[in-house]
Order: C-alpha cells, then structure tokens, then sequence
C-alpha cells in the first residue's frame, strides 16, 4: 500500500533539526501525500513559512489568527489529517503535548487530533537523556504515540551522542510502515524469537573476542514481526542498535553460552524462532582473572567451541518454525543447503559475502531463501525491506 492520498499534518517546533523538514516535505510530496505544515512560533526562527509552504504546497500557520483577520482553525486541520508527525520536537514542545498546556496552535492541533500522532525528538544529549525527557517520551507511549527516536551522532553544539532528529528517510518509512501494516496483523497470535548481533568471549576482564555483527537484520526483523501483530522475544549480543518498538521484549546478552541460556528460557513458548546472530564459533578455553601483560613475543589463547544455539534449537524442536541464517563466501548455495538439514531448520537465509551491499556490517542486504523444496532470490534492499521478505516468506510456509 502507498502513501498516495494520505492527509499528513506536519507540526514543526523550533530547533535546528527544522531544516530536515524540507526534505521530510519533498519525500511525502513525491509519493503524492497530501502535507499541511503547521510551525511554533519560534520555528520560524529556524525556517521559514515560505520556504515550508513552497515545497508543502499549502499555507503554514503559527497563529490561530492571519494579518487578514481571518481564523486558522486547529480543530478542522486535525480532523483533516490521516497521520499528525511532530518534527522535531524540542524537549518543551514535547512536555507541552504530554501535559496539555495548549498555549500555541501546535498544542491546540495535537490536542484536537484523533489521528496517530509521530513524534520525532531532536535536543541536545543531556536534555535527551534528562529523566523529564525520558518520562514524557514514555507518557507519549502510553497515550498511543509513536516514537521515532533520536539517532547518535554529532550535535549542534558539537557534542557527540544521541539526539540527532531521526533522517526523513526514516521517518517516511516509519509512516509508509505503519499505513502498511495496520491494515494486517498477520502474525496475531503468534510468539516469534529473535537472536540477533555478535557475541563477545572474553580472554580476561577486559579483553574479547568478537565480530562486526551490526545487530541491524535481528532489529529489522524484530520490529517487523511486532508490527505485524506477534508477540517478539529479542535476544541480543552487544550493539549499538536502539529498539523502538516498546512492545518488543528486549534481552540483552554478551556471550553465546548466555545467548543459549536465554533461548532456552522461552523456547518452548515460541512459534517460530530467527536465528541471525553472529555467534562466535570458539571461545577461549580459559577467562584470565587477571589483565594478560604483554610479557612474551607471543601470546597463546586457545580456544573451544561454543554451542551452536541454533542447531540446539534444531535438535529440540517439536513445534518451532526455525529459520537460520547462511553468510558464506564460497559453495554458497551448497553450505546454505547443508545447514538447512544439518540444523533441522524449516527455511534458510543466504547472503553471500560476494555480493556488493550484503552481509552484517551494511545497512542493505541482498538474500536467497531455501527451504527443503523452494528457493526464492531476492533483490538488493534495505534490511528493513529485507525483513519484510523474509517475513511474508515465513507466513507463506507456516499458512500452508
Ligand atoms: O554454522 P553457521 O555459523 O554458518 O550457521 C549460521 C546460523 O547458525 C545462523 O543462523 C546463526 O545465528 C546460527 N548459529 C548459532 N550458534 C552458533 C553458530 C551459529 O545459533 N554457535
């Protein structure tokens, strides 16, 4: 489903983000949605009506009144609007909304919408970090709000952290996402597993071993099966991934022998069960109590093999759908088949490092998927286009 002929009403408060705005525009305006701007009045000191109004097509309002005298009704603008996206949000306009203290046209539209409302924060770290923020960002979940979190990265004040207004990329998926999935909750009733990232062995209190395992493809495939009305349990290695789907139940673990403790806590609850984590094959023998010093020429470590969590889950499996993953560089197709049987999976998915843009450190993937009689190749995509695939792959094996 497109966005074509959506009612979006954008509210814009007054932080620097406000200049990604043009951008959010242009991307609704080229897939024919329909926006109406609406600025605080200190936006304005941060962009301008005409520019907003250029790209959106449409006048912008700040004030209930025009210089003409007439009314900017907010009622009738949130009646009109199919989604409402507040963006950026500044830390006052966000208290405002979560604590009705309607004293500009903004706070007025918001409090009148019937509509889903988008809420994209954008402030400095300290203030993203505040527990006010944190309360008002959680009290914006509880009215039914969607939270399009801030992202890392540098800031305005040229500090570095997490405060970053999300990309309009980003948003536009959120919102295609939601007009997308709400119309089918395919997986209600359903409890899937995600494992997801890299795990760290450790060699002693501050060293490990590990891998460039983003977490992306676990985090994409998790948001995705909650959108689509599953019950999502996500075991993941460290990362730097941020969950912003309050309703996935997030478990956060550092090694393979935690990440099989974990699995197995809710194994026998789950449908089906997606195994992308890049597990560590080996893991050292030994934990040295101690910092290693840098004594000798040459340092010795060795190393055992760590359990293979899916093939555990393969070899235990009663009901389980399981779906595994195959990065390989060579025989492809081959390796990826021998897992599918080795592991006792129902569905195998394979990029192959030869591949431009696929494998765990890119935000693209491009994949095939094999089951014992079928084999589907896909195209090069965004992991959170690519978790869609994988997803309605699944539905089409376990409906049958
Ligand atoms: O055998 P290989 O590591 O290539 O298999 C990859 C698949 O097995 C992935 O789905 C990965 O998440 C899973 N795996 C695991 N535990 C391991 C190794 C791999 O669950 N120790």
């Amino acid at each position: 489903m497109s966005i074509s002929g959506k009612k979006i009403l954008i509210a814009v408060s007054g932080g620097i983000a406000a200049y990604k705005i043009h951008f959010l525009i242009r991307e609704f305006i080229k897939k024919d949605a329909e926006v109406q701007v609406i600025m605080t009045p200190d936006a304005e000191h941060f962009v301008t009506k005409l520019s907003l109004s250029t790209l959106s097509k449409k006048p912008v309002y700040t004030d209930f009144y025009n210089e003409n005298g007439t009314w900017n009704s907010h009622v009738e603008m949130a009646l009109w609007a199919d989604i409402m996206i507040v963006a950026p949000c500044t830390a006052n306009t966000l208290a405002k909304m979560t604590h009705g203290m309607c004293d500009n046209l903004v706070i007025a539209t918001y409090m009148s919408a019937k509509c889903p409302v988008f809420i994209a924060p954008a402030m400095d770290l300290d203030m993203y970090a505040h527990p006010s923020t944190t309360q008002n960002l959680e009290l914006a979940e509880d009215f039914g709000h969607f939270i399009i979190p801030a992202e890392n990265g540098e800031l305005a004040s040229g500090l570095i952290g997490q405060g970053r207004m999300a990309e309009p990329e980003t948003i536009v998926k959120e919102v295609e996402g939601f007009f997308n999935s709400n119309h089918k909750k395919t997986l209600e009733g359903k409890t899937v597993l995600i494992t997801a990232g890299p795990t760290y062995e450790a060699i002693d209190p501050v060293r490990f071993i590990g891998n460039h395992s983003s977490g992306k493809m676990g985090f994409s495939l998790a948001e995705e099966a909650s959108k689509r009305g599953a019950k999502v349990i996500l075991i993941s290695g460290p990362t730097s991934q941020v969950m912003g789907d309050k309703n996935v139940d997030v478990h956060k673990v550092t090694s393979a022998k935690e990440m099989l403790q974990k699995v197995f806590e809710f194994y026998d609850t789950i449908d089906i069960g997606i195994a992308s984590a890049a597990v560590a094959d080996y893991a050292p023998k030994e934990i040295a109590k101690e910092k290693i010093k840098k004594n000798d020429d040459s340092l010795t470590i060795e190393l055992i093999k760590n359990p293979d969590i899916l093939k555990t889950m393969g070899e235990k499996k009663t009901h389980q759908f399981l779906v595994g993953f195959a990065l390989e560089t060579q025989n492809e197709e081959e390796n990826a088949k021998g897992k599918l049987e080795k592991k006792n999976l129902d569905m195998i998915v394979l990029n192959s490092l030869r591949d431009e843009g696929a494998g765990f450190k890119n935000d693209t993937n491009k994949i095939k998927i094999f089951t014992q009689t079928e084999k589907k190749e896909f195209e090069l995509k965004s992991k959170d286009d690519v978790a869609k695939d994988i997803l309605n792959f699944v539905e089409s094996q376990i409906l049958k």
